[in-house]
């Protein structure tokens, strides 16, 4: 069969609301031309995120009826611990209201000021974490990952010769762990192949360096090594799975991916001190350890969602999906980051709008252009995001990529509501050449991308 369906039918619906293109661009203007800060009630397909968007499953609703709410020793906390466990082998499972929760108490404990953090690429959050405590996040990404028209099979990989000559140069002693984020967010949803985790390890052993997986999307990269890298395809993604956690010393996570809940997530580690110190500072910042800034419900929708996400027809459906809006895209001459990701498509915005200089945020351009002809909310990962003032000369220090980022929520939208997106993308490209750039008016010191208001340059 060519045709690969939703596994899955609907059982409970959300209505969505149709705007006219008039009323977009009142809504836009009203937003700032930033959708973090346009009301979801005006937005017709929302591709702004796949993190905590996922449409539940009827037993992990069933899940949420049956949640244990004790404040000590609730039977959905063991239920989550074991589901955890057996998955990741790790021993100590700490579980967190989000990813960025185990990420603030983990750089809590190890990072600091003189401490280099060294990961593929660290998402946002965990990259605005690790400087918060005053240590410095490194991204060392292999070549072709940086490369966004290169087609190749693991662009999220580590580039593991920059790793060991960062750990001579630095001395292992001021790094306290090794992250590699699974699957590459911010450089396009992009794999890291077993092989390059196994490498990774290796190095690190040598220097005893602790190497945690940031683990939000570890079914899709799992997926991703079954299809592409050699001596995977009969293993089961669970089985795959469980190698590349076995190869880490821990992990941090957001359930909110690639556990199919709402909210949620865990830090999880096999070092007891480590633990320790760990759910001392969860006490004080989030809950008891068998809560964590969690209720007992989400706890039950978490474990069970870390089972189906392991189903494989669920897993081949949704790398699918993505490769059919990304095949589109590319057919239509809409440069993007191949290959298609696990999770989004990645515009490649600083091709698509080669008149808009990254000072002027070409991928600020095109989510607005997607919202204003189609109701469509997706974000920029660019100049935006990343950019950095110099300290000196007050000149904005663009990152190497302008991208714009339709993330697709798990489970919930249907392959005509990718036909649509599909046709809308049709019209931003027909009319880029006459798109405008944006100035910043307003910014947070950090983060900003979530709360900046731009102003069109005309
Ligand atoms: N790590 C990665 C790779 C992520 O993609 C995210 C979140 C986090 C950590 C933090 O997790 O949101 O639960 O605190 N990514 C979302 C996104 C927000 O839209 O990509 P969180």
């Amino acid at each position: 069969m060519k045709t690969i369906i939703e596994p899955f039918k609907i059982k409970s619906i959300e209505p969505i609301k149709f705007t006219t293109e008039l009323q977009r661009e009142s809504i836009l203007r009203k937003a700032f031309f930033n959708p973090f800060l346009i009301p979801a009630d005006d937005v017709l397909i929302d591709l702004l995120t796949d993190s905590g968007t996922s449409a539940m499953s009827a037993k992990q609703w069933a899940g949420i009826m049956d949640g244990d709410e004790s404040y000590a020793g609730s039977k959905s906390f063991y239920r989550f611990e074991k589901t955890v466990r057996d998955l990741t082998g790790f021993h100590h499972i700490i579980p967190t209201h989000q990813g960025r929760a185990a990420e603030k108490i983990l750089f809590s404990i190890v990072g600091g000021k003189g401490k280099w953090i060294p990961n593929n690429t660290h998402f946002d959050t965990t990259r605005a974490n690790v400087e918060y405590s005053g240590a410095e996040a490194v991204d060392l990404l292999n070549e072709t990952g940086k490369h966004p028209e290169l087609k190749a099979d693991f662009k999220g990989n580590m580039d593991t010769a920059a790793l060991e000559k960062f750990i001579q140069d630095k001395g292992a002693e001021h790094i306290p762990l090794c992250l590699i984020t699974v699957t590459n967010n911010s450089g396009g949803g992009q794999p890291v192949s077993m092989e390059n985790i196994r490498q990774t390890k290796k190095i690190l052993q040598h220097y005893h360096i602790p190497l945690f997986l940031d683990a939000c999307r570890f079914a899709e990269n799992a997926y991703f090594i079954k299809l592409r890298e050699k001596g995977y395809a009969d293993k089961s993604v669970r089985e795959i799975a469980r190698e590349m956690f076995s190869l880490a010393d821990g992990c941090t996570m957001s359930a909110k991916k690639d556990a199919l809940a709402n909210i949620g997530g865990f830090l999880a580690m096999n070092d007891s001190a480590l633990a320790s110190k760990s759910r001392n500072l969860l006490i004080v910042t989030e809950g008891f350890p068998t809560y964590g800034g969690l209720a007992g419900r989400d706890l039950e929708a978490i474990a069970q969602g870390l089972e189906e996400i392991l189903d494989e027809d669920y897993l081949r459906y949704r790398i699918r999906s993505v490769e059919y809006l990304g095949d589109k895209f590319s057919a239509m001459g809409i440069p993007i980051v191949q290959p298609p990701g696990g999770h989004a498509i990645y515009i490649d915005a600083k091709r698509l709008l080669q008149h808009i200089p990254p000072h002027e945020y070409p991928g600020q351009a095109v989510v607005s252009e997607f919202f204003r002809l189609g109701g469509i909310r997706c974000v920029e990962i660019g100049s935006v995001m990343f950019g950095k003032y110099d300290t000196t000369t007050g000149s904005l220090i663009s990152p190497p990529m302008e991208l714009v980022r339709l993330a697709i929520p798990r489970r919930v939208y249907t392959q005509s509501h990718m036909d649509y997106v599909i046709e809308v993308a049709e019209n931003v490209f027909k009319n880029r050449t006459n798109l405008k750039g944006f100035r910043i008016i307003e910014e947070a010191p950090m983060l900003r991308h979530f709360t900046a208001k731009f102003e069109n340059l005309v």
